[in-house]
């Protein structure tokens, strides 16, 4: 691939993704784009860090794996911890808790996206000066828009403490449940802002409707491509966020597998590794690994099911499925994950609506008994930024003989390259010649999948975003750089 004749453009790293990443695009005598190579070193340290750990521990050490996602891993580790003691069941209110977390994490999460990370390119344009593009530039230009999602992001973090018992790495969930139940004040205090976050997450809903079909051509433009589409969905089809089975679509909403329990990942699901990449690169065996990947969170979920079981995002679903699809079919444009996010913002939201009014979260019946155990389990959720899968090996005296872990930003790892390869293509048109708009476009573009270079990468510290252009003998042809 790399031959004397094939010149490489370096970025890095890329600004306002969770982490660090490096990009590489490959071109060929012609300056036409071979592939793009997105460098993320995978954190492996965790699957090695917890052999001979006591299971039960898992849910509260896997935390450490990241500061931005650790609710996900938490629950995902706990649901694990669950089938490896063999508890099918839980109790209503430990079911119900873990659920109240995992929508709160979702909720606050996806605001942070949207408004401090998204918006700003969205809404000034992605040829604006990058000092403006952040959530300081919103504050300036819509303070009301910015003070929403703060706020937004503010209450999403409160279901957390008030579910997890602190705001990052908490406790909440243990083995069989949860140790604490919503008392009546938390419960009060948090149904005071609902009717106001539901409002507002309408609003957001609205905001990337507007955005998305306002310049759908320029956002069509960047990185729009047939893909695969996975996601967990209930046995009736609808979105399942915190449980539920695996099913995978084609680019025309085709099944290719449903229903597949998460402890048969291994029959379906392969990761290929390749020499230039620390990221692995999963794959549908049945499609093999040059066809086999898939595109994985808010996009390829809002694709993959049937419907949303909470009525509003569905009416909203339907909207964007109609506008920005293919008629009814899957959305394959990557920049339409910002609209389909902003949909389970407002699942998220009515879900959590529906929860605070559930007696069952006051209920004191937090944890179900044991019963026989396993040897092995795999456990499933959707993250907020797609298919989270751990799977756990112990031995006779519950250690840890095996971990592994498939984040959802490996599971995006194909498509992310080929969203920049295909900006590249556009933008490059020929040239060897670095602009701002090409930094900005492969940003914005990668930035669509929300990864969370922190979960799948080794943190390497603020660097100045760096562009190099090299000629086929090596030569420097041209180079940009940009202080973060
Ligand atoms: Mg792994
Ligand atoms: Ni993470």
């Amino acid at each position: 691939m790399e031959s004397p004749g094939n010149r490489r453009i370096v970025i890095e790293p890329l600004t306002r993704v969770e982490g660090h990443g490096k990009v590489t695009i490959l071109l060929d005598h012609d300056h036409r784009v071979l592939s793009a190579r997105l460098h993320i070193v995978e954190f492996r340290g965790f699957e090695r860090f917890v052999q001979g750990r006591p299971i039960q521990e898992i849910p509260v050490l896997v935390q450490r794996l990241c500061g931005i996602c650790p609710v996900s891993h938490h629950l995902c580790a706990a649901k694990a911890v669950d089938g490896i003691l063999g508890i099918d069941k839980l109790t209503p209110t430990g079911e119900k808790m873990r659920r109240l977390m995992h929508y709160g994490q979702i909720f606050q999460s996806h605001a942070l996206h949207f408004f401090y990370l998204a918006a700003p390119d969205l809404l000034f344009g992605f040829e604006s000066p990058v000092a403006t593009r952040n959530i300081i530039g919103i504050a300036a230009a819509h303070p009301e828009l910015a003070r929403q999602g703060v706020a937004m992001r503010r209450f999403g973090q409160e279901i957390v403490q008030a579910t997890a018992g602190k705001r990052i790495h908490g406790t909440g969930a243990i083995p069989g449940g949860i140790n604490k139940n919503l008392s009546p004040a938390e419960r009060d205090a948090l149904r005071a802002e609902m009717a106001t976050m539901l409002a507002w997450s309408r609003q957001a809903v609205a905001l990337a409707r507007d955005l998305t079909l306002g310049h759908f051509d320029e956002l069509a433009a960047l990185g729009t491509f047939a893909s695969h589409h996975a996601s967990l969905v209930r046995p009736d089809g609808a979105m399942e966020l915190y449980d539920g089975k695996l099913r995978a679509i084609d680019s025309h909403g085709a099944k290719i597998l449903d229903q597949v329990n998460p402890l048969d990942y291994l029959d379906i699901l392969a990761e290929e590794v390749r020499p230039w990449s620390y990221m692995k690169f999963p794959y549908l065996k049945k499609l093999g690994p040059g066809d086999g990947w898939f595109r994985v969170g808010p996009l390829a979920r809002v694709n993959t099911c049937d419907f949303i079981p909470t009525p509003e995002a569905d009416a909203a679903r339907r909207e964007f499925l109609s506008a920005s699809g293919s008629g009814s079919g899957p959305c394959n444009m990557t920049m339409g994950y910002h609209w389909a996010r902003m949909i389970e913002l407002l699942h998220a939201a009515e879900e959590i609506a529906r929860l605070l009014d559930d007696p069952d979260l006051q209920g004191n019946e937090l944890v179900a008994p044991a019963g026989s155990r396993r040897a092995e389990f795999v456990a499933m959720l959707e993250a907020p930024r797609g298919t989270l899968t751990h799977h756990y090996r112990v031995d006779d005296d519950g250690r840890v003989t095996m971990a592994n872990l498939i984040v959802s930003t490996t599971c995006n790892n194909e498509a992310m390259n080929r969203t920049v390869a295909r900006i590249a293509e556009q933008k490059l048109a020929g040239r060897a010649v670095i602009t701002e708009g090409l930094l900005n476009q492969i940003e914005v573009g990668i930035r669509a999948y929300d990864p969370c270079l922190s979960c799948a990468t080794h943190a390497l510290g603020s660097m100045p975003l760096e562009v190099t252009l090299e000629g086929p003998d090596g030569s420097e042809l041209d180079r940009r750089t940009r202080s973060s």
